[in-house]
């Protein structure tokens, strides 16, 4: 074969090989290959020495331009892979601001807190204070200053927690009236709900807990009566289970009320027609109230001639599981993401 079309052939493959590269690595691969002194261009200058004298020099020339034009193919293809490297880098970079930001989950207030601030609102919209009080409670305005006396019997109603003799859990919100009744020395008038957790010896299963929730309710003024009292529960069974409920009052039997009474709401339900809910009475029992019993106002400071009061003393689980008919009070404590989110 005619060797000047040898050099022309090998420089076609060569640039193609050049040309097909896209890594740098790669070019350096096959520049070493082609132009290196093993390679085939050297290879081809070997064959001088058997070619006519006067053909060498063309020979030579013609495969050193060979060598030339390939090296200038290699820088270029150099350079092509140098821009698509920069343009790779830059895509790879590439910010897309329009992109939307990725979700992140937005909590909301425990079901328990929206019914206490509910509750609030409406009583700071008729003038109440909130008012709270420590957990850890003396025993003295845990029970005795609310005319249960050591030994009495309705201490029992109540499974307590002792920390020590005098020391205890809280089983109540009430000692919280007797906390703001001495405050005010016997001779300030008091509107006051005070919402708080609060502690039972109870074994937990689906209707008890050792640890709930209650709201008290404290009005005390030179002219509170049973009527207050019962507008007031009124006004609040509307507001929590709708326009429509009644409230009755039942005579019942607390230590710190005289007369004290459990109050029961017309069933949100069924109307008041009986259902699975109120147990077909068309009632559900929500909560214990009554007047302030005389002993407990004279032992925090206030004289029952001049003053009287009503109080109350509500569950917040169960309300919460009486309106969103929730059947087990562990629901409240477990933070189940599932139940918690039902109550956005
Ligand atoms: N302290 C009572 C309880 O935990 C609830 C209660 C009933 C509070 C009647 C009151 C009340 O203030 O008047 O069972």
């Amino acid at each position: 074969m005619d060797i000047k079309q040898k050099v022309k052939d090998l420089l076609k493959e060569a640039k193609e090989q050049v040309a097909a590269t896209d890594l740098m690595h790669n070019l350096n691969q096959v520049k070493a290959d082609y132009l290196g002194k093993k390679g085939p261009f050297s290879g081809l200058m070997r064959h001088m020495k058997d070619l006519p004298n006067e053909e060498k020099p063309t020979f030579g020339k013609a495969v050193n331009t060979a060598k030339q034009e390939l090296k200038k193919a290699i820088e270029k293809q150099r350079e092509v892979i140098k821009e698509r490297q920069i343009q790779a880098k830059l895509e790879a970079e590439t910010i897309d601001v329009t992109l939307p930001s990725r979700q992140f989950r937005l909590g909301n207030k425990h079901l328990l807190t929206q019914i206490i601030e509910h509750i609030e609102d409406l009583f700071i919209g008729m003038g109440y204070e909130i008012k709270e009080g420590p957990e850890v409670e003396i025993d003295e305005y845990n029970f005795e200053k609310l005319n249960l006396p050591k030994n009495h019997p309705a201490r029992d109603m109540q499974d307590t927690f002792y920390i020590t003799e005098d020391t205890l859990l809280r089983t109540h919100t009430s000692p919280v009236q007797v906390r703001t009744m001495l405050n005010n020395n016997g001779n300030k008038p008091i509107k006051i709900i005070c919402p708080g957790i609060v502690y039972r010896r109870d074994d937990d299963d689906a209707t008890h807990s050792h640890q709930f929730m209650q709201i008290e309710g404290l009005v005390v003024d030179e002219k509170t009566t049973m009527a207050d009292l019962k507008g007031t529960l009124e006004i609040m069974a509307k507001e929590l289970f709708g326009e429509q409920r009644k409230i009755r009052l039942r005579p019942d039997y607390f230590p710190f009320t005289e007369p004290s009474v459990e109050v029961d709401v017309s069933c949100h339900n069924c109307g008041g027609d009986g259902c699975h809910i109120c147990k077909q009475t068309g009632w559900i029992e929500v909560l214990g109230a009554g007047m302030v019993n005389n002993n407990v106002l004279k032992a925090s400071g206030y004289d029952p001639e001049k003053y009287q009061g009503f109080a109350f003393g509500v569950g917040v689980e169960r309300l919460a599981m009486l309106k969103y008919k929730i059947n087990d009070i562990r629901d409240f404590y477990t933070n189940d993401q599932r139940f918690n989110n039902q109550f956005k």
